[in-house]
């Protein structure tokens, strides 16, 4: 099975679906890692917040792999927002997760009340340079946030963590995410724990193309150019998650499954501290 890639616009790829880490906890993290490395998984996200990286660090090196074949996401939240605070904040995260960089780090939510999400990114500029991540990004920025950050700042975000799924598709922002060139990732793309996945229409398609609903939502995701990334720390699960590269949705099922929107965003993301 091979995992296609995105470009992001700093040059480098993103493979196009992800493990998602939370709420996993330093304890039950290895095995987790482990089987979903063992299934095919080479993206795997966390953050400082989730208060796991030691345990996806173990979990990496309990699998044997070699680092340059993983792509690692991580986030600083808000207490590493303002001044130089991400230098220390990046050290501590890589400490935890025992690696020398990440792939990406985004700035978890953009706490607009605080004001300090521009400098923040211009640390991570400074933190790019340094070697010590590969690409930076950003997540729950909406286009008011990222057009703030484009009137003050030089880079643009290579990606917007976003929460996605058929139901809150969010189309007016993930269409200004492509037209400036940020490869938008979708977090909770299975509606975290929801009813999502009893839907009649995914269950009708589901049964069309012998996947499950889950395995039609993601694949969803792949259609529309997204890079989702489910939580599972089930074996089976997280195999039947990776296992949506050998078939595709016509246009019209696509439509279909995007018309499940119900225009609204669950909580909002951009203005407090979420997961
Ligand atoms: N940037 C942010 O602010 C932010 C916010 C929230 C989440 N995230 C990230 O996004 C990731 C994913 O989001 P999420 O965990 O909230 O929700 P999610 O991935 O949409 O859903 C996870 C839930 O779905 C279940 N599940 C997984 N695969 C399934 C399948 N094939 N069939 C049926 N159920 C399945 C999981 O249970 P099992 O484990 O039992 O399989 C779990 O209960 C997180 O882990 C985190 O890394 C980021």
């Amino acid at each position: 099975m091979t995992i296609p890639s995105v470009q992001m616009n700093d040059g480098r790829m993103i493979p196009q679906i992800g493990l998602g880490t939370w709420p996993l906890k330093d304890d039950d993290a290895p095995a987790v890692i482990v089987t979903a490395i063992e299934a095919g998984f080479r993206h795997i996200d966390t953050a400082f917040r989730y208060g796991n990286q030691k345990g996806v660090g173990q979990g990496i090196r309990d699998s044997g792999i070699d680092r340059a074949a993983l792509f690692i996401t991580t986030k600083l939240d808000g207490e590493h927002q303002g001044g130089d605070k991400a230098v220390a904040g990046l050290d501590d995260c890589l400490r935890q997760l025992g690696t020398e960089y990440v792939d990406l780090l985004l700035i978890h939510w953009p706490i607009p009340a605080r004001g300090e999400f521009v400098s923040t990114w211009q640390t991570y500029e400074r933190l790019q340079a340094s070697g010590k991540v590969r690409s930076i990004g950003v997540s729950n920025f909406k286009p008011a946030h990222l057009e703030h950050l484009a009137a003050q700042t030089n880079v643009v975000p290579a990606t917007n963590q976003i929460q996605l799924s058929p139901r809150i598709t969010r189309t007016d922002h993930v269409a200004y995410d492509a037209a400036h060139g940020i490869v938008t990732v979708s977090w909770s793309p299975l509606g975290q724990g929801s009813d999502l996945l009893q839907d009649g229409v995914l269950a009708k398609i589901a049964a069309r193309h012998d996947k499950t609903p889950a395995q039609i939502v993601l694949r969803w995701n792949i259609e529309l150019g997204l890079v989702p990334i489910p939580k599972s720390a089930n074996k089976q699960r997280i195999a039947e998650n990776l296992d949506i590269f050998d078939f595709g949705l016509s246009a019209a099922e696509v439509a279909a499954i995007s018309a499940l929107d119900t225009g609204a965003e669950k909580r909002v993301d951009s203005d407090v501290d979420g997961h």
